[in-house]
């Protein structure tokens, strides 16, 4: 090897240093920016999932509250089905008026023919004889469906569901 080449090799060689030296410090330069921006991004995020977590709580606070809201709710929903007709209708009428075979015994919810006469008398005797029982031509339509339990309300009611079903 000549000198001139230790000298081209050398240079090279500094050459090669100084851009692994200036590699070094670019890639110290962008860790720490990426760093940083990591730091900034964690803080961000956790400042997120702080908020992110307090939306949960909250939501659970929330959450916490429906429940109440739904028994409050459902309270008036039990409520709303004590005196619904349809519940009513669909937890005892209905095995009565609601089985299609039975038509030539008892007038059908829904069989506009076999009410026709009856509403005609007025929904005030539909609703008194409902509550009251009333024995027809056909047969025997038990006080209040057969459950004493209910009140003039609810039996009204499910005559009245009763009669949508049936216009
Ligand atoms: C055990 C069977 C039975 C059950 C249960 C029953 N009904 Fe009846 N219902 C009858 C029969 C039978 C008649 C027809 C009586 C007749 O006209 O001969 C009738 C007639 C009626 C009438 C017409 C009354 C009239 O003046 O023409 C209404 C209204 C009525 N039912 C409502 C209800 C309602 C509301 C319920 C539920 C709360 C109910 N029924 C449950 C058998 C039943």
């Amino acid at each position: 090897m000549s000198q001139e080449q230790d000298k081209i090799f050398f240079r090279n060689f500094s050459l090669t240093l100084a851009l692994i030296a200036a590699m070094m410090v670019g890639f110290y330069i962008i860790a720490d920016i990426v760093a940083h921006e990591e730091d900034d991004t964690n803080t961000f995020e956790n400042s997120i999932g702080a908020d992110e977590l307090t939306k949960p709580v909250g939501k659970s606070a929330i959450a916490g509250e429906e429940p109440k809201e739904e028994i409050a709710q459902s309270e008036t929903v039990v409520a709303t089905i004590s005196n619904n007709g349809e519940s009513v209708y669909n937890g005892l009428c209905v095995n009565c008026h609601g089985i299609a075979a039975l038509a030539a015994m008892i007038p059908q919810a829904g069989d506009a023919s076999a009410w026709e006469q009856r509403i005609k008398k007025g929904m005030d005797v539909l609703y008194a004889n409902a509550i009251n029982g009333y024995t027809g031509e056909l047969g025997m339509m038990p006080a209040k469906g057969g459950n004493p339990n209910l009140s003039d309300d609810e039996v009204k009611a499910a005559v009245d569901y009763i009669m949508n079903l049936t216009q």
